[in-house]
Formats: C-alpha cells, sequence, structure tokens
C-alpha cells in the first residue's frame, strides 16, 4: 500500500511553494487558483505563520509533497491574509483585470472588500462586562488537498489521522470543517473517515463534524 511509504511530517515556511502548487492542481477552479501561485503561497503562508492555534502537516511520498493539512484554530484566515496582503492582491487584480469575468472570483472579491472595510473601520470602545461562557471549541479542519497524481493512495486519510491525533492530545472532544455541498470526492472522503454531516432546520449548508468521544 503506498501510505507505508508516506511520510507525515511538520510543513515548515520552505514547504510553502510546493504547497501552493498542490493547491492549484487540486483546486483548480478556486478564486485563489485565480490569482495565481504566488497568491496562494501567501495565503498558506499566513495560515503558518499567523496567530493561529494551529497544525500544519505535509505528506511525503518519494520526496515529493503529495498533500497538505491545516487544522487547529485559525483567527482571520481570510481577513488576516487580505489585509496583510492588500496592496499585492490590488496590484495582481488591477494587472490581471480579467479576473474579474470569474463570477466565483468577483464573489470573494466583494466578499474580500466588505471584511477589509470591516477591518479599516475604528473598534466600538470596550464595554467591560462579564463575557458569555465559551462555547466548547471543535479543532477544525481548514484546508486538506492531496495533488491529483497520488490521490486515493492514502495520503489524505494519514493527514486526517495525524490532525486528528492532535486534536485529542490537544483534549478537544470534537472536530469539525466547511465543504461545499458539491464537493462529492471530499464529502465521501470524510464520510468514509466517519464524520457526518450537521443539518440545520433540515438542511445541510456543508457543516461536518466528527466526535473525538466515540470509539471510530
Ligand atoms: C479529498 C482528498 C483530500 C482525499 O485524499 P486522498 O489521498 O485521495 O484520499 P485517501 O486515498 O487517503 O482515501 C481515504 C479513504 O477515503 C476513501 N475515498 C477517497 N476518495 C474517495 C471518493 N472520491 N469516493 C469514495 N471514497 C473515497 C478511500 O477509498 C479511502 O477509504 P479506505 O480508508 O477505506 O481505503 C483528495 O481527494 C483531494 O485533495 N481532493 C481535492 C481537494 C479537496 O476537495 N479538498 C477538500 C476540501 S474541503
Amino acid at each position: 500500500m503506498a501510505s507505508a511509504e508516506t511520510i507525515i511530517r511538520e510543513l515548515t515556511v520552505n514547504d510553502l511553494t510546493a504547497v501552493a502548487t498542490v493547491h492549484l492542481a487540486a483546486f483548480p477552479k478556486s478564486a485563489l487558483t485565480a490569482l495565481g501561485k504566488e497568491a496562494v503561497r501567501r495565503y498558506y503562508e499566513w495560515l503558518l505563520v499567523g496567530p493561529h492555534d494551529g497544525a500544519a502537516l505535509a505528506a511525503f511520498s518519494e520526496n515529493q509533497l503529495a498533500g497538505f493539512c491545516f487544522s487547529g484554530i485559525f483567527r482571520g484566515a481570510m481577513s488576516g491574509f487580505l489585509n496583510r496582503n492588500r496592496f499585492y492582491l490590488m496590484v495582481r487584480v488591477m494587472t490581471h483585470p480579467w479576473l474579474l469575468f470569474n463570477p466565483l472570483f468577483r464573489d470573494r472579491l466583494a466578499t474580500g472588500w466588505r471584511v477589509l472595510r470591516r477591518l479599516s473601520k475604528p473598534k466600538p470602545a470596550q464595554v467591560t462586562a462579564t463575557p458569555p461562557p465559551a462555547a466548547p471549541r471543535a479543532f477544525g479542519i481548514l484546508a486538506i488537498a492531496v495533488n491529483p497524481a497520488v490521490q486515493g493512495k492514502g495520503a489524505g486519510k494519514l493527514l486526517m489521522l495525524a490532525a486528528e491525533r492532535i486534536a485529542r492530545q490537544r483534549n478537544f472532544e470534537l472536530m469539525d470543517l466547511s465543504v461545499s455541498t458539491e464537493n462529492k470526492q471530499a464529502i465521501d472522503f470524510y464520510e468514509r473517515l466517519h464524520w457526518r454531516k450537521v443539518l440545520k432546520n433540515g438542511v445541510w449548508a456543508g457543516e461536518m463534524i466528527k466526535s473525538l468521544n466515540e470509539n471510530n
């Protein structure tokens, strides 16, 4: 089985170009992909070096990055990326105006613009009050991808199981993630790993969870 030769280790800044390459191949239609490899690299750099409580894992097979997984608690995964790279991204869009013809990209751009406007507004004065009790937090899977050339060989499963081990070591009882409801490949993969869909008012919007208390 190929997974026997797959090594999981922590991802470092030196791996980020390879991470961007895998992202471009695994998510050919994403808005981030449309921005180009350097923008993708910067996004994952923010996930790696930002003020998060995450675990970034790499799967290597035959000395090549087969896949990666970013898991944990992320603070402003998208807003921090946009804020930190706003000038780079603005220039990127201005020099590649045809990006604006891509409806997915336009939608993401509108969301990004709203986020940046919110971030640039002065914060209201702090009111000292007893904070509400914190909800039990879940250890998230923010991003996982395996190079299409080596999908179906067990790298994705090894990455998910490694993230799950870290969640258990950090005493989390629950994991969560969000997936596009049209991404059948990923949904089947998660269900195979005993994740279940969370319905709200009978409707599934892409949220999935895995309890770490259950024996699975
Ligand atoms: C989803 C993804 C990460 C899975 O990685 P992978 O390395 O191909 O998956 P694995 O080979 O480790 O498969 C693990 C298990 O899931 C099952 N599985 C994987 N893909 C499947 C599919 N399309 N349909 C049914 N089962 C699937 C495998 O059969 C295997 O089951 P087993 O443990 O009983 O043998 C990978 O396909 C990918 O990168 N997809 C594109 C990016 C993406 O959509 N990421 C998720 C965004 S939320």
